[in-house]
């Protein structure tokens, strides 16, 4: 792989996107590295994933601009349909994906964070979908993707105005769950990157997700997205069904028991996914 780097830490799979010359920003390469790196996952050892960028200063910052320039109705076409596949992978991924948002996160930069399940950012991160003021809608999910997550009063503010927001205001308007801060000493030193801090918490947030049963989280996942799809009638026997089928498993077993025998001390028992 040329541009993606992944990395495994017990439970926890880090996959970074490793263009920084060009910001990072998403070719055809990146994404079929991106198509290809999900498609490696163990899925029996790994249980959340971060997605990350290389470098402090940008997480991604678009689609290629290049690579797009020449392209005709019928291409751009497809290299939506290119990045929307992978996006989309990323989003049913059947465990949890969390966005570490170093710097910018523009266009197809905004669109990939949206696709994972979490974000959080550094205090230098910066969100947008600028591409109106490249003479294109946004075109890997942004247009539905910004819509349902922060509403689409201020989707469609942000889209037709083309104006990027720093971290502050993404985590107002509920774009990221959470900014995290360079570690600075009583001298005003930073002791603590930006980038280093980031990826702390993001580790820490992905370890304890990775603790819990995981036949119960990746239903969780599944629930959830599954049932914003649909009518709230048919959104709760989404959920009865992946309530149901974590009955009779070792991890509620293991979870219940454990709670009934007060024996506090005992980490849940989990089985393998492909145990399920
Ligand atoms: N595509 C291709 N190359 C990019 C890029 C992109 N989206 N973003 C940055 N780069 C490249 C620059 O061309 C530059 O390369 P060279 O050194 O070879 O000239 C390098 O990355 C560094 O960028 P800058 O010199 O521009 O860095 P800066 O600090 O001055 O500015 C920036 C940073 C504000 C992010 C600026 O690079 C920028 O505006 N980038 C484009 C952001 C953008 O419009 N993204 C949306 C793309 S369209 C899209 O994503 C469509 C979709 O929905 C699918």
């Amino acid at each position: 792989m040329d541009f993606i780097l992944y990395e495994v830490n017990g439970a926890v799979g880090t996959i970074t996107i490793n263009r920084e010359k060009a910001l990072n920003a998403l070719n055809s390469q990146v994404l079929d590295e991106l198509n290809a790196t999900l498609d490696a996952v163990d899925l029996n050892t790994v249980r959340c994933l971060i997605l990350t960028g290389a470098g402090e200063k940008s997480f991604v910052a678009g689609a290629d601009i290049g690579e797009m320039s020449t392209l005709t109705k019928a291409e751009g076409e497809a290299f939506g349909k290119k990045g929307n596949d992978v996006f989309r992978k990323l989003e049913t991924f059947p465990i949890p994906v969390i966005a570490a948002v170093n710097g910018f996160a523009l266009g197809g930069g905004c669109e990939i964070s949206m696709s994972c399940d979490i974000r959080i950012c550094s205090e230098n991160a910066m969100f947008g979908q600028p591409e109106v003021g490249l003479g294109i809608t946004p075109g890997f999910g942004g247009t539905q993707r910004l819509a349902r997550l922060v509403g689409a009063g201020m989707a469609k503010q942000m889209i037709y105005t083309a104006r990027n927001i720093k971290a502050d205001e993404a985590y107002r308007i509920g774009l990221v769950n959470q900014i995290v801060k360079a570690e600075v000493n009583e001298a005003g030193e930073v002791t603590v990157s930006a980038k280093d801090a980031l990826m702390a918490a993001a580790n820490k947030m992905a370890e304890g997700i990775a603790k819990q049963a995981p036949i119960a989280v990746r239903a969780s996942k599944k629930a959830i997205n599954d049932g914003l799809q649909v009518n709230m009638d048919e959104a709760i026997v989404i959920e009865e069904k992946l309530f149901g089928s974590c009955f009779e498993t070792e991890d509620q077993k293991a979870g219940m028991g454990n709670f009934l025998e007060k024996d506090k001390e005992k980490k849940l028992k989990v089985v393998p996914f492909k145990n399920c």
